[in-house]
């Protein structure tokens, strides 16, 4: 197909006129040759109608891209390519308050006489690019700052249960130390008073067996002082762990939230295997009845586990050690949209007043309790996207707690 030239030059001429970036063609002496619709606007955009140097590409570059210019001026002659999609910051309409403006320029030698500068506005692209890097690094930022806290979590963790197993092997010792020796040096002494005081005399032997029962009842004192600061400790370590917990679920909540195949029922018989020794020495009788049926869901396994530590612990801590009957039952059933797991007590119970608190973060109603069990246990259950409730008939009718997982 022939296309005369006229017809082909003015196709191109209406291409570059109405081209979606701006072009402008000036000789090497600066002076505009021609501008097309788009660098019009470019320019009229950056609020410079009236005052910018329009016939002069230099005075026009001064202006709004000194940068620009001082690439141009540098480069001599040598047909092509002088520089492609720079990004510039354009100084012209800063005062005005308009904000940065950045546009990606190239410029070109087309022949001796004619330099040709393409170029767009940015600015938005730009913008997003910018928050986009920032969202990147701050989340980066994030991450580092969740994983050194989880770190920190860890060896206090460690720390703490270390510090735990030393006080435990203190209060084993001081049980097994035969304190009553004392005790029975005194009864002795007492009852061998007469024959004591035959060898003696009467005064010496009396003081002898006031000396040895003082004696016990000091050393029986100073062991029960040391019990009770040690149970205070234990109480104050069980809280740190708890704090720990919290903590370290709301760090794991940052991470990637990977949620794996939990089997619940597992869960359940691995808390139930680890307060065995606690229930028999406490006489409390457990019922369990798990489903067979598969009981998996998607989740975190330690959490789960502790809400359910949590929960026996609560139920064991609700059960009078001189209570008639003391009773724990664990039950896990499925239907085929839920799991539900309840867990009830013969214990304390409660009225409906503290009902309404009892999620609330810190409230206890024992005097080493931390108030933290139960709003960790709502918190985790949650982010399963379960519900759980406590409930009881009234005080000393036993409560009962219910958790139910979507499946
Ligand atoms: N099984 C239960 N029976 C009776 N009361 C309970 C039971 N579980 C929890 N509670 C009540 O809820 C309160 C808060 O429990 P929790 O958050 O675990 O903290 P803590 O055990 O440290 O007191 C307890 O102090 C207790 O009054
Ligand atoms: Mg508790």
């Amino acid at each position: 197909m022939h296309i005369d030239i006229t017809t082909r030059e003015k196709r191109l001429d209406s291409i570059v006129s109405y081209a979606p970036v701006g072009i402008v063609q000036f000789d090497p002496a600066g002076t505009i040759i021609e501008m097309n619709t788009k660098a019009h606007g470019l320019l009229q955009s950056l609020g410079c109608p009236a005052t910018c140097p329009r016939e002069h590409a230099f005075e026009l570059l001064k202006t709004v891209a000194p940068a620009v210019m001082e690439k141009l001026t540098g480069a001599l002659f040598s047909e092509g390519l002088i520089f492609k999609n720079e990004v510039h910051i354009i100084e012209y309409g800063k005062e005005t308050g308009q904000g940065d403006h950045y546009w990606q320029i190239s410029a070109s030698w087309i022949d001796p006489q004619c330099i040709v500068l393409a170029f767009d506005d940015i600015s938005e692209q730009h913008q997003q690019q910018q928050a986009m890097l920032s969202a990147i690094s701050e989340k980066a930022v994030e991450q580092g700052k969740s994983e050194l806290a989880a770190d920190i979590l860890h060896d206090i963790g460690n720390a703490v249960v270390g510090l735990g197993a030393h006080i435990t092997r203190i209060r084993r010792s001081l049980d097994d130390t035969k304190d009553n020796l004392l005790v029975g040096l005194a009864d002795f002494l007492n009852t061998q008073q007469s024959q004591i005081a035959s060898g003696i005399g009467e005064a010496k032997a009396a003081a002898a067996t006031t000396m040895a029962r003082s004696l016990a009842d000091s050393h029986q004192e100073l062991h029960a002082g040391i019990r009770e600061s040690i149970n205070g400790q234990l109480a104050i370590l069980s809280h740190i762990q708890e704090i720990l917990n919290i903590q370290r679920q709301y760090v794991a909540g940052k991470e990637t939230g990977v949620r794996l195949q939990v089997n619940l029922r597992g869960v359940i018989m691995d808390s139930l295997s680890m307060l065995t020794a606690t229930l028999a020495k406490r006489g409390i009788q457990l019922h369990s009845t798990l489903t067979e049926e598969p009981t998996l869901l998607r989740g975190d396994r330690t959490r789960l586990m502790q809400v359910v530590m949590n929960l026996l612990k609560n139920s064991i801590e609700a059960i009078d050690l001189a209570a008639e009957t003391k009773t724990i039952s664990v039950s896990l059933e499925r239907t085929p949209t839920e799991l539900e797991l309840t867990i009830t007590d013969s214990g304390c119970g409660f009225d409906q007043a503290t009902a309404a608190k009892l999620f609330g973060r810190g409230f206890t109603t024992k005097s080493t309790g931390t108030g933290l069990g139960l709003t960790n246990c709502r918190e985790i259950i949650e982010s399963h996207k379960g519900t759980i409730t406590l409930t009881s008939d009234g005080p000393g009718k036993g409560a009962a707690t219910r958790i139910k997982f979507i499946l």
